[in-house]
């Protein structure tokens, strides 16, 4: 290649289609347009492919994922967002609207959100909140130290706190009762289960985002058990489960006193399980 040529040439971009292909790329063509326009030099992309040739997600070798229209930074070892879970954010969202709402008898000074993604990983659902929203007081926490440093970078932008620990344990106690959008997607897959996902989670995403416990629920029920501490009165707490394990997770969720509706979307082939804190007199 000589200086003047563009970068890549079009035989590069083909070997580059070529060997994504044989490695088992189902989308090799665009795999390759991303990598090429992640790759300054050829010596750069040509790690880039041998990585995904390998079987590293896509996400991981490129650093980040598209997630709400989003780039998300995404490190190695740092679970990947899922397509599915833009419902999740969709309906946060909407009901983020209207708390933030002028209370009726205060119109003029909109309340601003507080927003929790706990188990948040790459913190992509606390961004996409807020990105969402706009102005929102956003907090963070994963139990995972390399996902809470690529949740830092995720949610800077927007002003956002991210914390280490074990769910609640992890979260400033001055958030008790404040809490009006509560997101967890928490792992939920059985524990059985973990061997049967795509090799990609298996082998690159850490266990602990992916296993929920004998049903997959344990982590789930631990989140809806805390949330009536933590959610303001009206507050909803919003998480991520499979259709089929649905009615056990909303009977988990209204155990404690909040109102439970599930929603699901066929499109993103998502199920959420929304639980609502009775709103306080006079709201
Ligand atoms: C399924 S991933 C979801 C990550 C992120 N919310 C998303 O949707 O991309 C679950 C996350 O929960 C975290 N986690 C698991 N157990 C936890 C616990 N006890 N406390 C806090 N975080 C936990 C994992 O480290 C992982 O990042």
């Amino acid at each position: 290649m000589s200086a003047s040529s563009p970068f890549p040439s079009g035989h590069d971009r083909a070997a580059t289609v070529t060997r994504l292909r044989a490695a088992g790329c189902v989308f090799a063509e665009d795999e390759a347009r991303l990598l090429i326009s992640a790759a300054r030099t050829p010596a750069t992309l040509a790690a880039l492919v041998d990585r995904r040739a390998a079987g590293q997600p896509l996400e991981h070798v490129l650093g980040w994922a598209e997630f709400c229209g989003l780039r998300i930074a995404v490190d190695p070892g740092v679970f990947i967002p899922r397509r599915r879970t833009e419902f999740l954010v969709r309906r946060a969202a909407a009901l983020a609207r209207r708390a933030a709402a002028p209370a009726r008898q205060d119109r003029a000074r909109p309340h601003t959100v507080v927003v929790v993604d706990l188990c948040c990983g790459s913190g992509a659902v606390g961004a996409a909140l807020a990105a969402a929203l706009g102005q929102v007081e956003l907090h963070a926490a994963d139990i995972d130290p390399a996902a809470v440093r690529c949740a830092r970078r995720n949610v800077a932008a927007a002003g956002g706190q991210v914390y280490q620990g074990d769910l609640y344990g992890a979260l400033p106690a001055r958030l008790r009762g404040r809490v009006d959008i509560l997101a967890a997607n928490v792992p939920y897959v059985p524990g059985g289960k973990v061997g049967l996902l795509p090799p990609e989670a298996r082998a690159h995403e850490p266990r602990v985002a992916l296993d929920g416990g004998a049903d997959g629920l344990d982590v789930l029920r631990r989140v809806a058990a805390g949330a009536p501490l933590w959610l303001a009165p009206g507050g909803h707490l919003l998480v991520e489960t499979s259709e089929r394990q649905a009615p056990l997770a909303a009977e988990a969720v209204g155990r404690d006193g909040l109102i439970c509706r599930v929603a699901h979307s066929a499109r993103l082939n998502a199920t959420v399980v929304i639980g609502t804190r009775q709103p306080g007199p006079g709201a």
